[in-house]
């Protein structure tokens, strides 16, 4: 597998990363129902709330000004949250591992 999702619960689910897929599309298509992705990944529902871990920040796109508001709108946030619907999977996120957060 290319990346780890944790899921609420703690279950780890190993996902094949498809080049230029949102993170979001990859966990939903594996079956982890527990994220919403209301908005359909349009970045106006911050269900899709995910925590990166460190080792991969640098990796990631950087964050926009409505993913930022976005985000301030979730009493989960921390340094490592963000929208999942907005990272695209790329070679350098092999190994990355992505924790869901909490539903708001
Ligand atoms: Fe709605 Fe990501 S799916 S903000």
């Amino acid at each position: 597998s290319n990346f780890t999702v944790i899921s609420r619960n703690g279950q780890v689910v190993p996902i094949e990363g498809r080049e230029g897929i949102s993170v979001m599309e990859h966990i939903r298509d594996a079956g982890v129902d527990e994220l919403l992705a209301l908005c359909g990944g349009c970045c106006s529902c911050a269900t899709c709330h995910v925590y990166v871990d460190d080792d991969f920040q640098e990796h990631l796109p950087a964050l926009t000004v409505d993913e930022d508001d976005l985000l301030d709108s979730s009493d989960h946030r921390r340094s490592q949250s963000r929208l999942s619907c907005q990272i695209r999977f790329a070679p350098e996120l092999k190994g990355m591992i992505v924790t869901l957060a909490p539903e708001d």
